[in-house]
Formats: C-alpha cells, structure tokens, sequence
C-alpha cells in the first residue's frame, strides 16, 4: 500500500516537472526557433504554403507531373520544360477532342506555366544553366541516364546552384533493374501488389487505382517538401530519389506484414481459412477480404443484375455485430455460441456474408448505406466514375472540379485532394505547349529582348520547320 501511494507520488511530481518545463520553455521562446509572429492576416490570405519556391519541371507521363501539380496547388511556381513541338508526350495520347490537348495531359498538369526548350541545343543548355540558377527544385522523371546525357548531371547542377534540389521518380532504386524504364503496371506486378490483388483462384490483377505512377509522385512531393525545410537548416539541396518499386511497396506494407505471419501459421483472418484450404509459403490473393483484423466483403444489393456496380463493401466489425443480427433477422445469432465472438465466425465467413447478402440484395446500396451508419456499421458503397463525377459533395469541397480550356472547353478533373486552413487551392488550366516561355525569359530569366531573340533564332525554343525537316 505505501510502495503504490509512493509510486503515485512519483508518477504526480514527473507530471508537474514536464509540465513545468513545457511552459518555462514557451514563456523564454514565444516564437519558437526564431521563426515569425503569427500572421494576423485571415486564413487564406497569408499566401500559400509553398509561396516563393521555383520548381524546375522535366516531368512528363504521370509520375512526375503528379507530384509537380501537387507542388503548384500548393503554391509553388511550377515552371513546365517541354520538348518543342513535342511536349510531353501524353499531349497527344488518348485524345477525345480532335486537336486540343488530352485529358491524360490537362489532369495533371494543372497550375503550371510551360517553356519550349531543346535542353541538347547549346542556346536551349543557356536557357536551362539560367532556370538552374533561380529555380529551388528540379523534378524529372526520365528514364534512368537521360538527365546526364543532357549534360545535367548532380555535379553540374550542384555547381551552378548548390541550394536546388534535384528529385526523380525513377522505376527501380539502384540494384539489378535500376536501368529499366518502367510503367504504371510494371511496378505494380514489381512492388508485390499484383500477387496480393485478386481472387485466390485467379491470376494476378493490377489495380485501377495508379499507385505506381501517382502513388510515387506522392511519396516524391513529400521527399521535395522535407528537402525544402532541410534546406532551411543546411542552406544546401539534395537529391531525392522516390523508385516506383519502393512506393508501390509502402501501400501494400500491409502484405509484407502477413508474409512473416504466413511463417508462423495460417492468417485466420483470410477467408481462405475459413474454407480449409492450406496456405503456401507466400502471402495469397485474398479476393475482397478486408486488409485489417475486421472481415469483409463486398455484397450484392439491390438491382445488381443490372448494375454492375449495385454493390456494398460490408465490414462484419466485432463491436457491431449484435447490431448486424438484428438488420439482418438473426437475433439468435447474437448469443449462439457457433456465432456469438469473432473466432467462432472465422470458419464460417462464408456463410455468414451469403446471410448478410440476403438483406442487403433487398436494398440499394444507398439504403444499406443510411441504415447501417445509423447503428455504426461500416460500409462503403459501389461508387461508379459517373457517380463520383455528379455528386454533389465532392464539387463543395472542390475535389471534383469543373475547369474551362480554351482548346478544349470544359472538363471534370480532381482538384487538389489536401486541404488546407491557410492555404486554399484554386484549380487552373494546364497550360497550352510553350505557352509561357516569353514570359518565362522575360520574367523569370530577366532576358534583353536582343538576347531573347537571338535565343529565339537559334531555333533552340521551337521545332524544326516542316519545310525544312522535309527538305
Ligand atoms: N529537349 C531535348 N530532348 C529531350 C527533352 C527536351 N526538352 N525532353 C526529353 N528529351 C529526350 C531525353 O533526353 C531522352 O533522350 P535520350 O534517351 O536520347 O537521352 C528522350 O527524350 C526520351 O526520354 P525518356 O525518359 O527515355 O522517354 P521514353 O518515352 O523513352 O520513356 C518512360 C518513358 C516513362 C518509360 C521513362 O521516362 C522512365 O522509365 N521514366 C522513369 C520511370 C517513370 O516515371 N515511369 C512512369 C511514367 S508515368
């Protein structure tokens, strides 16, 4: 009894020191590591969280330029490097509007300026040598070597601006394929998510979702914003290097964790469990099961014999169950051993989401939807492209956005899916080839009109005339 009221006694005095040391420190450091009084301007109006940082962007497909419209909506100046009369080359690629840029090219480019320039031309190498020189960051994504082969190597780069920031998406990190180019679906069959998505008794499937090329660019905009506030402490860049294998990785870390479980006995919660069907020595497809400890699956609902998408993603979460055996009309099931607690249903999953399928085959996927939030149950429905695109919610919030183009008109695109107290994002058009190299020169580079044409007639900003390429 004294030895626990002692105890207690310690535990209170170390409470009140830390508490003690938390305020003295506020008190000496109001601003805290010399940085500058609260703003008194209203949210939304102090700038945006990457106001003032110049981003150099050789990017092109979908890896890069994802990570470098994320910069730009947070309000970097993203300055757009494009082969002339080429530009990237998703300009041109699954194009729907004879004669204006794609939608693979403007949904993801928005916020940018972009420059012409033939980075293997000595007057283009000018032009480039000066962007170095004022920009913070340099973002590509070419296939491994072709930045050295444009003479552009670290060493070059670090000389002409030790402070700039050289960041890639590359498909492999250094190791036996650091050499290969890679696409969406190359790394994802290489970062372990293909043999982890589908049905066990299937082949291995790719996923929709682009977690190999947009899923990279975002682990590489955060490799370029650490690399920012690094920069503030060191006053000097660093390369940062995001491999499309090791980004698909990290999202399905998950599944290297039931890897190393797999050799210490079955993973019970795979339905494959419940069924009796051993498991090998790698981790197995898994159908629709949930990636947590709480099972899942995806139901039928009502009209799904029409509707490919009529249906529901059904968590059987263990809290909840009780409120399930009440929707679903088995209120026996709440006490009866064989169903009552999570490891007695294990073997039975199966049958148990065929039960729960019988109730929600009566429902749309909206009503299973309402009924079960009421009660805490968590579902997701079926969302198909074209109920994402119309509803009304994600326009509120701005994360579908409808953006005007002067070649193409109007498109749907996703706005910036980070939200921001202080730092709001407005969604604007990609730009048109070359549309701000003027500007750029003029601006950025502060060239004299006699310089900015000499550039200009040294055919280092355009594409060769037809005439003459046919000449
Ligand atoms: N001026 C002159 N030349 C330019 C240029 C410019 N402004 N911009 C690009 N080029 C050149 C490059 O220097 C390169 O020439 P080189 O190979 O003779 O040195 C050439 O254009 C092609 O670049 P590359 O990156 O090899 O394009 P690609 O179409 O052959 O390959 C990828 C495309 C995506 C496979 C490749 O870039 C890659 O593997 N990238 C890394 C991984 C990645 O991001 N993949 C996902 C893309 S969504």
């Amino acid at each position: 009894m004294a030895k626990k009221k002692a105890k207690k006694a310690t535990a209170k005095t170390a409470a009140k020191k830390s508490r003690k040391v938390v305020k003295l420190a506020a008190v000496k450091k109001p601003n805290g590591n010399g940085l500058p009084k609260a703003s008194t301007k209203p949210y939304g109006q102090a700038g945006k969280a990457l106001t003032g940082v110049r981003i150099l962007d050789f990017t092109h497909v979908q890896s890069g330029p994802t990570c470098t419209q994320l910069l730009a909506w947070l309000g970097a100046d993203v300055i757009k490097v494009e082969r002339p009369g080429v530009g990237d080359i998703t300009r041109g690629q699954l194009v729907d509007v004879k004669g204006a840029d794609s939608l693979y090219f403007t949904m993801l480019n928005h916020n940018k300026r972009s420059i012409t320039i033939d980075s293997k031309h000595p007057q283009g190498k000018r032009v480039l040598d000066g962007l170095i020189k004022v920009c913070d960051v340099l973002v590509e994504n070419f296939a491994p070597g072709a930045l050295d082969r444009m003479g552009l190597t670290w060493d070059y780069i670090h000389k002409l601006n030790p402070r700039m920031i050289v960041a890639s998406v590359k498909g492999f990190g250094p190791g036996p394929y650091e050499d290969c180019k890679v696409y969406e679906n190359v790394a994802q069959c290489a970062g372990g998510s293909a043999s982890t998505t589908g049905f066990r008794e299937g082949p291995p499937l790719v996923t929709g979702a682009q977690i190999g090329d947009s899923g990279t660019g975002l682990h590489l905009a955060l490799g370029i914003v650490s690399a920012l506030y690094q920069r503030m402490r060191t006053g000097r860049g660093q390369k940062v290097l995001a491999a499309m294998q090791d980004g698909v990785l990290n999202l399905c870390r998950v599944k290297l964790r039931d890897q190393q479980r797999i050799e210490k006995g079955p993973l019970t919660e795979y339905s494959q469990y419940g069924e009796g069907i051993p498991f090998g020595s790698s981790v197995p497809r898994a159908g629709n099961d949930s990636g947590g400890g709480q099972p899942g699956w995806i139901l039928k609902c009502k009209g799904w014999e029409t509707d490919p998408d009529a249906y529901i993603y059904f968590i059987t979460q263990a809290p909840v169950w009780q409120a399930i055996c009440d929707l679903i009309g088995e209120p026996t099931w709440k006490t009866d051993p064989e169903y009552a607690t999570p490891r007695a249903r294990l073997p039975k999953l199966k049958a148990i989401f065929a039960r729960i399928e019988q109730w929600t085959m009566t429902k749309t996927k909206f009503e299973v939807m309402e009924i079960c939030n009421k009660v805490d149950i968590p579902v997701g429905p079926i969302l198909s492209m074209k109920e994402i695109a119309e509803e009304p919610s994600l326009r509120k919030t701005g994360t579908v956005v409808e953006v005007d183009h002067p070649t193409r008109g109007k498109y749907l695109s996703v706005g910036n899916p980070i939200k921001m107290s202080d730092s709001i994002s407005e969604v604007t058009r990609s730009p048109l080839l070359g549309e701000h190299t003027d500007e750029i020169l003029k601006d950025v580079l502060k060239l004299s009109s006699k310089d900015i044409s000499e550039i200009k007639n040294s055919g280092a900003l355009s594409a060769p005339k037809k005439e003459e390429k046919a000449a």
